[in-house]
């Protein structure tokens, strides 16, 4: 086990003129699970790659443990790797495609014995160790890759994508598999996902990316909670938060010439960021056009506009809804970003703009 640590890394394509990756500092803990998550292209799995070896580094520098690793293959990294289509060998048996890597190594017989019994035994593939891949289903080929991962015993597991392949409700069990599995055997981790949702559970930390660059880091609450910019407001939480053109007006956050919240006070164009969760829809407050209802069963969520601005409302209640109704929403809950450049304007910025009464 190690710590893994990125500086500056980048990453340019021969012939590209464009970056993939720029400039990516992180810094992970021995045992900690980083989930690196953003939109498709935004360079996960070339970021992975590089630390597994498998593309060149053109910027920075890597280190596994105290080792620089840019110049090491990937089989001197210490690594093992689980790919989203499992790339396991056909033509082998469970038990084979579980020791092949370290026969490969040399590793001695028992040893390989020991380790391939104790990984079934913790995925319950104990009854498929002689059945070939293709005789297994997609959820149980997925967990021969993670203990072929396992019986290796790297310095970190890199994952890019491995659930992909799976059903929704496969995909939570394998998801909840996977972080107790790593917890349990505290494995450094760096594992790749474009789903909000797989990040959100699985990571102690996550690192948004946006065009190769990293928007955010941190714990998911923290993210969540505290967005650093429009874009991973927008992106980290299901209903996305609504992000609403506004300005400030005597000390109030106006929307479409209504008067949202009492916040404070700075110059020129806002963008107002509100949580479905966080607007209430009552008999008073600003009014909402009411466009479509999402059923969900524990709750609802009422999608409509204020002005002619999208906007999503958590609702727990069931009775009918007019076309138009009101909402409100709690102060210390909205989020303000600077339109011009997308970036979280600071709470405090708020607090002393708010005029003396
Ligand atoms: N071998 C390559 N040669 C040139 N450009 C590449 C190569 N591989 C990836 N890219 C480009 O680098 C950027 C990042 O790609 P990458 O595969 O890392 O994205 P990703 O975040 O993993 O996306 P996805 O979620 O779709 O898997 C993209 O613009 C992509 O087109
Ligand atoms: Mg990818």
């Amino acid at each position: 086990m190690a710590h893994l640590s990125l500086k500056n890394v980048g990453k340019t394509y021969g012939g590209s003129n464009q970056a993939a990756v720029a400039g990516v500092d992180i810094e992970i803990a021995d045992g900690e699970f980083i989930v690196l998550v953003g939109p498709s292209g935004c360079g996960k799995s070339t970021l992975l790659r590089m630390v597994a070896g498998l593309e060149t580094v053109t910027d920075g520098e890597i280190r596994i443990g105290d080792r620089v690793v840019n110049q090491l293959d990937p089989a001197e990294r210490d690594i093992a790797m689980v790919f989203q289509n499992y790339a396991l060998y056909p033509h082998m048996s469970v038990r084979d495609n579980m020791a092949y890597g370290l026969k490969n190594r040399k590793t001695p017989k028992a040893e390989i014995e020991a380790r391939v019994a104790e990984a079934a035994r913790m995925l319950e593939l104990g009854p498929y160790l002689d059945r070939k891949p293709r005789a297994l289903s997609g959820g149980q080929r997925q967990r021969v890759a993670m203990g072929r991962a396992i019986v290796r015993q790297p310095a970190a597991f890199l994952f890019d994508e491995p659930l992909s392949n799976l059903d929704a409700k496969l995909r939570v069990t394998m998801r909840m598999e996977i972080r107790r599995l790593q917890k349990r055997l505290g494995t450094t981790s760096l594992y790749v996902t474009h789903d909000q949702l797989e990040a959100m559970t699985l990571a102690d930390r996550l690192v948004v990316l946006n065009g190769g660059r990293v928007e955010q880091i941190g714990a998911p609450l923290e993210v969540y909670r505290k967005p650093a910019s429009t874009f991973v407001a927008a992106f980290i939480g299901s209903p996305a938060m609504s992000l609403l053109d506004a300005r400030f007006e005597n000390g109030q956050v106006m929307v479409d010439g209504h008067a949202l919240a009492p916040v404070g006070n700075a110059p020129g164009p806002v963008t107002l960021g509100l949580r479905a969760e966080d607007l209430r829809i009552t008999s008073t407050g600003v009014p909402m056009r009411v466009d479509y209802v999402e059923e969900l069963g524990a709750h609802r969520i009422v999608h409509g506009a204020i002005g002619d601005q999208p906007v999503a409302v958590v609702d727990n209640g069931g009775a009918a809804l007019a076309e138009t109704v009101h909402v409100l929403v709690d102060p210390a809950k909205l989020h303000l970003f600077e339109t011009s450049t997308g970036r979280r304007m600071d709470t405090r910025i708020q607090a002393e703009a708010v005029p003396a009464q």
